[in-house]
């Protein structure tokens, strides 16, 4: 029986996955090297600290610790400056209606998002109160493709991770929920996102009763 959603973040309620691949390009560019729309898929639900590895490694730079550090404040602060002006508006299509839909059937409503900003993201949105639970990059110790973060917004919900649904756009996000036992919408298409459940191009092409009805099955 479904009874709660769990939300990814970037990419699927809002659209703030481009603005982290334009961050880390501009980290890429500065070690003097760039990676492809391709390899981005790879860095997509992963944290701060483990995407900064993989661009590392994919431009061949050789960087101190210091300098590691230093890029990551400064990835961050080029970030924050492309959702300086994000709004309600930014919300993927449907996406803030679906949000809703699920809220008044009763469903419980976590965030499982990898980003420490999703906090922010989310007030700036207007979309907080809709929230029963919040778990986000601050609140885990293993980031996607690890469970934990929608192991711990089920058990926020009260809830087993068969009664619950995660919705992604990432690979590492749809492994996750795979792995913790969720059933996993993905936000994207099924050459992307293997191993998701079911695919939509955005969450207006659904709904929450479709959803509760088809894994209930
Ligand atoms: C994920 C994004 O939601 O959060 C990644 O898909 C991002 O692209 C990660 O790197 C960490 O975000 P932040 O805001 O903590 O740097
Ligand atoms: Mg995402």
């Amino acid at each position: 029986m479904i009874k709660g959603f769990l939300f990814d973040l970037d990419g699927v309620i809002v659209d703030t996955a481009v603005f982290h691949f334009q961050a880390w390009r501009r980290c890429a560019q500065k070690l003097g090297g760039d990676f492809t729309e391709a390899q981005n898929e790879e860095l997509k639900g992963v944290s701060r600290v483990d995407s900064l590895k993989k661009i590392i490694e994919w431009t061949g730079a050789s960087v101190t610790a210091d300098e590691f550090e230093a890029l990551m404040v400064e990835k961050n602060e080029w970030y924050l400056e492309l959702v300086q002006e994000l709004s309600a508006a930014d919300g993927l299509p449907g996406a803030m209606a679906f949000l809703q839909q699920a809220h008044a059937r009763g469903i419980k409503i976590a965030l499982g998002s990898a980003s420490k900003n999703a906090p922010m993201i989310l007030d700036k949105m207007g979309l907080t109160p809709l929230f029963d639970a919040i778990i986000d990059g601050n609140n885990v110790i293993n980031g996607k493709p690890h469970p934990e973060v929608f192991l711990k917004g089920a058990a926020a919900l009260g809830l087993n991770p068969e009664e619950c649904v995660v919705f992604e756009d990432s690979i590492a996000g749809v492994q996750a929920a795979k792995t913790g036992g969720m059933s996993c919408v993905g936000i994207g298409t099924p050459e992307t996102l293997e191993g998701a459940d079911v695919h939509f191009t955005a969450l207006g092409d659904t709904t929450p009763e479709e959803l509760v009805a088809r894994f209930n099955v």
